[in-house]
């Protein structure tokens, strides 16, 4: 059974998982009409996955005896100076919300409600694995400038960066 500390600290990350599959899905959006259908398909896929999060978090919630609560969500940006704003705004929305993440551990710690714990490791190396991902667009980004025959190359190549490839050295 959940604490209702533990529930409503659970029901917070679930929107903001929400919130994340529509930052990126505005972010695909915004690639898509751009021409850059590489980056497009990448942002696509990770809007999915932050959807997978937030299905998880939901299942989690209702199988231990809380009530998952679907909320209104926040507005995302939907247009970008560049597609260097755009994957920093993505950097800096993931260690957001592995800030929360780490959060989410304390509460867990304080309430000694390990079995939340032990659920939320999966959430810790996953944030570990989407930081890496993200720190490594950026390098590549910064690389190639205001090269176009970079970009045109970084929009092919990116739906083969996949978080196994970017970010292998970290923990599964
Ligand atoms: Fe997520
Ligand atoms: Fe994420």
């Amino acid at each position: 059974m959940l604490s209702k500390t533990i529930e409503s600290a659970l029901n917070n990350q679930i929107k903001i998982e929400a919130e994340s599959s529509q930052i990126y899905l505005a972010m695909a959006c915004w690639a898509e009409v751009k021409g850059l259908e590489g980056v497009a398909n990448f942002m696509y896929a990770q809007s999915d996955e932050e959807r997978e999060h937030m299905l998880k978090l939901v299942k989690f919630v209702n199988e231990r005896g809380g009530h998952a609560k679907i909320s209104a969500l926040s507005a995302p940006n939907v247009t970008f100076k560049s597609i260097k704003e755009m994957f920093e705004k993505l950097f800096e929305h993931e260690v957001f919300v592995s800030d929360s993440i780490n959060e989410l551990v304390h509460i867990s710690l304080q309430e000694k409600d390990y079995a939340t714990h032990n659920f939320l490791q999966w959430y810790v190396a996953e944030q570990i694995e989407e930081e890496a991902v993200a720190r490594t667009i950026l390098d590549k980004i910064n690389m190639i400038g205001d090269d176009k025959g970079g970009l045109y190359l970084f929009d092919r190549d990116i739906e083969s960066l996949t978080v196994t490839t970017a970010a292998s050295n970290a923990p599964e």
